[in-house]
């Protein structure tokens, strides 16, 4: 009995994090569940850490919708234990395709081999993985994240004046983003010694982290010139942090963030972050047409890469009342 209802627990456990039949798909979005020739996904999301993140999960749900794709959707609250039990689920569920944004690069041999052994096509978006098996998925479609790196590192070497002090607020730990983006900005900068990463810390792609990491380096580093954060959330809690240290963001402390979200390009208009590297959350549209193909089992690119650009202030001002997200 005891056993029975601990299964039973764990069912409505693992159903609450995979949000079995929910989202924008299950019986809600009128495309009917797994029957027929609707498409079942299964979408492992990260969390929702960020402005992009929303923006993203927006365009997922909705771009489903249009397909007619009954998405089962689950939020791993940027925990990978979390997206590793939703795959197991959707595996269980015998969904037609399982797509997700990885937390973390490594670690996910295991679980996207029981996926293939179950026939269930995998597709990577947003984020990448570190593996050597790459039959292990069938696409990915996402940023470049090191070259918008490299566009962050492009800003900074152009406008730097003398010797500065850099100090960056990394994204998650081991998340493609903030490997990447820290490497295709240090990549730009090494033309430049006078140019120095002082400090660098996780402020895990959140407000609030960026903000309590920046307090601590405004404590500890006698000079800061440059704050490089990977994404805008953390960029927008360190011109918190800045102006409670009674300093000006964007002019005594400059600011370069990744993404262009909506309350970053406001911060980048009104002049208190500097610089924007474009991020694209908006990878609905294409996953989904992504998802067709590889269900009908043709044949898709391994590799699809966003196509995004990058805003100075005069340019967020033009951008702005245009921007969707
Ligand atoms: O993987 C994309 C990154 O994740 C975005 O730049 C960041 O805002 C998000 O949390």
């Amino acid at each position: 009995m005891l056993k029975k209802i601990t299964t039973a627990a764990s069912v409505i456990a693992l159903c609450a994090l995979a949000a079995c039949g929910s989202g924008s798909g299950g019986a809600g979005n009128g495309t009917g569940s797994s029957g027929g020739d609707a498409i079942t996904m299964g979408f492992a999301q990260v969390g929702a850490e960020s402005g992009w993140r929303t923006a993203n999960t927006k365009s997922i749900q909705e771009e489903a919708k249009a397909a007619g794709i009954d998405l089962k959707f689950s939020d791993a609250q940027q925990k990978q234990e979390n997206q590793i039990k939703a795959i197991r689920s959707y595996i269980q569920q015998k969904v037609k395709v399982i797509a997700f944004s990885p937390v973390v690069e490594t670690g996910w041999d295991t679980v996207l081999l029981e996926a293939k052994r179950a026939n269930i096509p995998v597709i990577l978006t947003d984020r990448a993985i570190d593996s050597d098996d790459t039959s292990l998925y069938k696409t990915f479609l996402g940023s470049d994240f090191v070259e918008e790196g490299r566009k962050a590192g492009d800003w900074m070497v152009a406008n730097a004046t003398g010797p500065t002090n850099v100090v960056e607020l990394q994204g998650t730990t081991g998340a493609a983003p903030a490997i990447d983006r820290k490497k295709g900005f240090e990549e730009k900068i090494a033309s430049k010694p006078d140019i120095k990463i002082v400090a660098s810390q996780t402020g895990d792609f959140t407000r609030s982290g960026g903000k309590q990491v920046m307090e601590a380096f405004l404590k500890s580093q006698p000079k800061i010139d440059v704050v490089y954060a990977h994404n805008d959330d953390m960029g927008l809690g360190a011109i918190e942090a800045i102006k409670a240290a009674g300093k000006v963001p964007g002019k005594d402390i400059k600011i370069i963030t990744v993404d262009a979200v909506k309350d970053g390009m406001t911060a980048l208009a009104n002049g208190e972050i500097n610089y924007i590297v474009e991020c694209n959350p908006l990878l609905g549209k294409q996953l989904m047409e992504l998802a067709k193909k590889v269900v009908k089992g043709e044949n898709v690119p391994a590799r699809v890469v966003t196509e995004e650009g990058a805003f100075n202030q005069e340019q967020a001002k033009a951008a702005l009342p245009n921007r969707q997200y």
